[in-house]
């Protein structure tokens, strides 16, 4: 993925001190784990890569918010985002066909992860494997966890998109097998958003995504309509690394074509951007 690399723990530190005196109000974090296996163990090991990163960014600059991407895809060796059938011996449970995701088992470790996370002093979690009920698991967790404070971020309305190609390649997190869409939804229905961002809602979610950004603005849209919790928009991998390569070509202008994009996701109601351009922003703002 162009302009952008994995951090080891001290550099994450330096990194996000730079980020705060830029001006910027937060981090997203993602784990490359040293060892991977069925059920994604480092995630939710207190001595994992994203807690020991949240722990020197915290003691680096307090001020800077840390959001912790909560998935299993980088974590298991077979980048799915939760566990998978082949990993129960159960009747019931084979007859799904190979390679079929449990939701409620996926919810107890996401719940167990959530917490790592939170004590390890990540300020807002962030669940983006679209797991049904992930936010009321990870709500009720860390609420018996004594962690009320810790926010939730849902990527709420999250599609099955070829957009994330650069970021699977960058986070080594691309499926072994199939694809996402049996959790991630399809990019051709509108209303899901919005029974999936309800359902959040309702489960204690306190801000809300919508992802991919550029080619969903009428779901960002709608989103903002309909729902009055804070709305992020993720500008993703693929979003960012097309104008890269076209602009690395001399087609277009970076600059002009990144502000545009991240204006009209503004303009469609977005009240936060998650942007991989947000150094490049600051100065050009400036
Ligand atoms: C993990 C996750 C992904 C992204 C953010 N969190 C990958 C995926 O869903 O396959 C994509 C980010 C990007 O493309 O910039 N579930
Ligand atoms: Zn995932």
């Amino acid at each position: 993925m162009p302009g952008h690399s994995q951090f080891s723990v001290d550099t994450a530190a330096r990194e996000a001190t730079a980020l705060a005196e830029l001006g910027i109000p937060a981090v997203l974090l993602f784990g490359i784990p040293a060892h991977k296996d069925a059920f994604g163990s480092e995630n939710f090991d207190t001595e994992g890569i994203v807690p020991q990163a949240i722990r020197a960014i915290k003691q680096a600059v307090p001020e800077l918010l840390v959001i912790s991407d909560l998935c299993f895809c980088e974590y298991t060796d077979h980048g799915h985002c939760g566990v998978l059938n082949s990993a129960q011996r159960d009747d019931f449970v084979a007859a799904l066909g190979d390679g079929y995701l449990l939701n409620d088992p996926t919810l107890d470790l996401l719940a167990r992860s959530a917490v790592v996370h939170a004590e390890a002093g990540a300020d807002i979690i962030a669940p983006s494997g679209m797991i049904d009920g992930m936010v009321a698991a990870i709500r009720g967790a860390l609420d018996g966890a004594g962690l009320a404070h810790t926010a939730i971020m849902s990527y709420a309305a999250k599609y099955a998109s070829g957009f994330y190609g650069p970021f699977r390649d960058a986070a080594e997190s691309p499926p072994s097998f199939g694809d996402r869409s049996q959790y991630q939804m399809d990019p051709a229905n509108a209303r899901e958003a919005l029974r999936e961002v309800a359902l959040d809602v309702a489960e204690g979610a306190d801000m809300l995504m919508v992802k991919p950004a550029l080619a969903y603005l009428d779901i960002i849209h709608q989103v903002k309509q309909r729902f009055d919790l804070p709305l992020a928009a993720y500008q993703v991998s693929g979003e960012y690394s097309m104008v890269k390569a076209a602009a690395a070509q001399g087609w277009i202008d970076e600059r002009r074509v990144a502000l545009e994009s991240l204006l009209s996701i503004r303009r469609a109601g977005a009240d936060m951007i998650i942007t991989y351009w947000a150094k490049d922003v600051v100065k050009w703002m400036r």
